[in-house]
């Protein structure tokens, strides 16, 4: 066995976006594409040797190969022992954990999230830290700057272990450890709400339907939900993690996962619904006659977090992302705690929640968790509302309307359009950003702004500042509409418009409806007819 030392051409393309570097697979599979970047990683992150990584994926196409080459080059540059999911599987949530449970220096995730798999299919690569979180930007730009330049990678020219079987194995002089990949996992989440509760719950006759979507939660749900706690078999469905996620796009909205929305919308549906994406960060959450936006989700479970053990003491604050609607804002003003406005990604809460500064936090995109790791958690989303509704007895539908009334509803969607061209999204930003300066005052399809800017984030605990992170337009009365690019599209650019306005009295209303004055403010603003070509979005969640 010895090391090899492969030469090539840099490659200009792996800025690491939203959430990692996410490419199309044929893109990632080009020769020495993935070993430049995973050479490029150990770059930015001070070389790996003598350090503790963990590893895994959520089970797409190539995600195997991929694990085998990572673990050939952490053993060639001299990495002390990876901790790897068995088959090379873990949910991104379940890799924070063991990150962080096995103080490990940082992870792999192979996973390009809810985007589809497959030889068709895209990719992707993300680096966790040692706090358990995505890499900070600092970490994710020093990784970028060597891409540019690294001409070269070390690989260990040795067959990387079978990782079916559980078990320590040496490579070279490092060490690979695989590992059951849900049994941490399930052990903090016995930790974190009350099982008893959950088991009295499902044994009274409770009926819930979870879609694993074929992707990495399949295990995790199967373990907890059906073997621990009792739910009955087939509660959870397309539980097996396949390399194409059976074809699916293992994205958990009102769109993709519209057969299980469907189940529940019927009179003699399951009494709670649930779905997760390709890794298990993403959840989304329905019940009987009723889907709960993300950002109504976070929300309700703010409010009602002190009814879950781990919560039972209330929370340090909160934190969303600045798309995600202000219905969270209002829970955490009443409750006299903090609430953080941070841009699009996870990164972003990890400041946040290392300090003690928050203790929720959420996106618009489907993105709930806490500070019992560092990602977001598609499981624990819907543990956490298993949770409230047994402490509660209530159904999903009385919660929310419970919630409404307290706190007014936030009608929230958002628009995306696809894979449009390049430079006429950047066009379009640019005229929006050269009117924003003088819209306050201005009347826009009979709605008037009050004022309008650039979001830009200075983090409370590093002082760091991130700018150009979405254009916000409000209006009187509580309507806001943002556009941003999306940063983790693989064909062309996606944007994506956010639309949300606050209702007291008409609570139970079809948010497009609602939205309507909001939807002609974004056209008339954007000119997204003419300067994009498409007449209407291609996904509306
Ligand atoms: C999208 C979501 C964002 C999320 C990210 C990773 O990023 O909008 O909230 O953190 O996926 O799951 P975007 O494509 O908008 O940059
Ligand atoms: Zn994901």
């Amino acid at each position: 066995m010895s090391i090899q030392s492969i030469s090539h051409q840099p490659f200009d393309d792996q800025k690491p976006g939203t959430s990692g570097l996410r490419k199309k697979t044929a893109h990632f599979q080009q020769p020495h594409y993935l070993p430049a970047f995973i050479q490029s990683i150990w770059a930015g992150i001070g070389g790996v040797a003598g350090k503790t990584l963990v590893l895994g994926g959520d089970g797409r196409f190539f995600c195997k190969e991929a694990a085998g080459i990572v673990l050939r080059m952490a053993a060639a540059s001299g990495a002390a022992r990876v901790i790897v999911g068995q088959n090379a599987l873990l949910s991104t949530p379940a890799a924070s954990h063991l990150i962080r449970k096995r103080g490990a220096d940082g992870g792999i995730v192979l996973s390009a999230s809810h985007n589809p798999g497959g030889p068709n299919g895209d990719f992707g690569v993300k680096y966790n830290v040692a706090n358990g979180g995505p890499a900070p930007e600092s970490i994710t730009d020093a990784i970028f700057a060597a891409s540019q330049t690294q001409s070269e990678y070390l690989i260990f020219d040795a067959a990387a272990p079978d990782l079916s079987i559980l078990g320590e194995t040496p490579l070279g002089g490092m060490v690979v450890e695989v590992i059951d990949p849900v049994a941490d996992y399930a052990a903090l989440m016995e930790q974190l709400f009350d099982f008893n509760a959950l088991r009295a719950l499902f044994a009274g006759g409770f009926r819930m339907r979870f879609d694993a979507m074929h992707a990495v939660t399949g295990p995790y749900a199967k373990t907890i939900f059906e073997d621990t706690l009792g739910a009955p078999t087939g509660s959870v469905i397309n539980a097996t993690p396949l390399p194409d996620f059976g074809q699916g796009h293992p994205d958990p909205n009102p769109i993709w996962a519209k057969p299980l929305v469907d189940e529940l919308m019927a009179d003699d549906g399951p009494d709670f619904g649930a779905a997760s994406d390709g890794d298990g960060d993403r959840n989304m959450i329905l019940g009987r006659g009723i889907y709960v936006t993300p950002s109504d989700s976070l929300a309700a479970l703010a409010a009602n977090a002190t009814y879950i053990p781990a919560y039972a003491d209330g929370l340090k604050g909160v934190a969303r992302s600045m798309p995600t609607s202000a219905a969270l804002d209002r829970v955490a003003e009443h409750l006299g705690i903090e609430c953080h406005e941070t841009p699009t990604g996870w990164k972003f809460f990890g400041n946040l929640l290392d300090a003690g500064r928050t203790t929720f936090c959420g996106e618009e995109s489907a993105g709930t968790s806490s500070d019992h790791l560092r990602e977001k958690d598609g499981v624990w989303a819907v543990l956490c509302w298993l949770n409230v509704l047994a402490a509660r007895g209530v159904s999903v539908q009385a919660l929310m309307q419970d919630h409404w009334a307290r706190f007014g509803r936030n009608y929230y969607s958002r628009h995306d359009y696809e894979g449009i061209d390049s430079a006429a999204a950047n066009a379009l930003m640019d005229h929006l950003r050269a009117q924003l300066p003088t819209l306050a005052g201005q009347s826009v399809a009979g709605l008037c702004v009050t004022h309008a800017d650039e979001f830009a984030y200075d983090d409370p605990i590093d002082g760091s500042r991130t700018e150009r992170q979405g254009l916000r337009i409000y209006f009187e009365g509580g309507a806001r509409l943002v556009f941003r690019l999306s940063g983790t599209g693989t064909v062309g650019a996606t944007l994506r418009v956010y639309m949300e306005c606050l209702e007291t009295r008409t609570l139970n209303a079809d948010p497009q409806e609602m939205l309507a004055p909001v939807i002609k403010a974004a056209e008339e603003l954007a000119e997204i007819v003419p300067r994009t070509g498409r007449t209407a979005p291609d996904v509306i969640t």
